[in-house]
């Protein structure tokens, strides 16, 4: 019988102290009765914009719909290339399929599993249009030297910060890097909302006003359309929870931060540990390592009431959806990482108790 249990992630306990301010504002929202665009929508999308430095903030219905939108805004000739992190979730290369581009997958960098300016020129081709730069984990890349080379070279730059809200590269957000970027507020988020949500942000007037219209069937005034459009707007309730949560974003990210210093500063040499650029800060959504023996590892640390997690354990161009598209043998790293990665406890709700604990157990893997 084993005592401790960890759960990798509870959201009922890493949201728990915002229950009062929500179920205050949920009691507000049933009294103004606006449940779609308004108020609660604009407020939200204008504080975050603001916390990401970027002048605007369109709020989408999810991160896969935030890349998509954002990528479809480019009006790129159709089958235009894009280049993207070969190790990355799914919706970064679902989004350029549905945006009618053609995805073009980059090894990333051993150390920091991410995509760099080396990657990037070893994989353009004549018709690379755009990047797609994915803060994986929490973590931004070089952002300076790949955004010169994006400069240099013509592309557009799309940041996917889904995972990292608030991280920083030499103090400067994400989402005011690229010329747009889409996050996702889906509950296990740092900002996680309860539910699906999205966001693109963007330093463009012209871009912002497109998106508002995309996301609300090419419409900005009630019942006239000037274009075809989705329905894909974030839900107001969600966007004053969201709000509610906003201003505890830094706190979030500092305890995860502390949280993964202690891994850093303690687990044994063995464990291969996420590499840090020196001028990133990340926000460790994710703790990422690394292990040879990573089923065993992750075996051993069940049976002592530890869950772990893989992001991910099948590579994007291994997935069934995309079968045929890319062949594997181009992408060995990737393809090691999926077979060597494991996600450690860095909830919201762990204690330093609980990850020394997890370091302890590990140590003696
Ligand atoms: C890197 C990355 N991109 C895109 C997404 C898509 O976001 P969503 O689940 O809100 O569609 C996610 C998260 O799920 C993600 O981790």
């Amino acid at each position: 019988m084993n005592a401790f249990a960890l759960p990798y992630e509870d959201l009922s306990r890493s949201n728990a102290f915002l229950w009062e301010e929500w179920e205050r504002v949920f009691r507000q929202m049933l009294q103004k009765g606006q449940f779609v665009l308004g108020e609660a929508l604009a407020d939200f999308e204008q504080a975050f914009a603001r916390y990401c430095g970027a002048k605007w903030a369109i709020g989408v219905n999810s991160g896969l719909d935030a890349l998509t939108l954002a990528l479809k805004v480019l009006n790129l000739p159709p089958q235009s290339e894009v280049l993207l992190p070969a190790h990355t979730f799914i919706a970064t290369v679902f989004s350029v399929l549905q945006a009618g581009l053609k995805p073009v997958l980059v090894e990333p960098e051993a150390d920091t599993m991410l995509v760099s300016r080396r990657t990037l020129e070893a994989a353009q081709t004549p018709q690379t249009r755009a990047i797609v730069i994915v803060h994986l984990y929490g973590q931004m890349p070089e952002m300076p030297s790949i955004m010169a080379l994006a400069r240099q070279k013509g592309w557009w730059v799309l940041e996917d910060a889904a995972q990292a809200h608030g991280a920083r590269y030499l103090g400067q957000s994400a989402g005011s890097w690229g010329d747009l970027a889409a996050f996702s507020f889906y509950p296990a988020k740092n900002l996680g909302a309860l539910g699906d949500g999205g966001g693109i942000t963007t330093q463009s007037a012209e871009w912002a006003e497109k998106l508002q219209k995309a996301r609300n069937y090419g419409s900005l005034v009630k019942y006239y359309h000037d274009e075809p459009g989705l329905n894909s707007r974030l839900d107001a309730l969600q966007a004053a929870f969201l709000s509610v949560k906003l201003p505890y974003l830094d706190q979030i990210n500092a305890h995860k931060h502390h949280l993964a210093q202690l891994y850093h500063s303690h687990l044994r040499e063995d464990f291969i540990l996420p590499a840090v650029l020196p001028h990133s800060q990340p926000v460790y959504h994710i703790f990422s390592i690394r292990h040879p023996a990573r089923e065993a590892l992750r075996e051993y640390l069940l049976r002592q009431g530890i869950q772990t997690a893989i992001h991910y354990p099948l590579p994007v161009f291994r997935q069934k959806a995309l079968a045929g598209r890319w062949n594997p043998a181009h992408y060995p790293l990737t393809a090691q990482i999926c077979q060597t990665q494991l996600s450690l406890p860095i909830a919201y709700f762990h204690t330093e108790d609980d990850i020394l604990r997890v370091i302890e157990i590990m140590n003696r893997f």
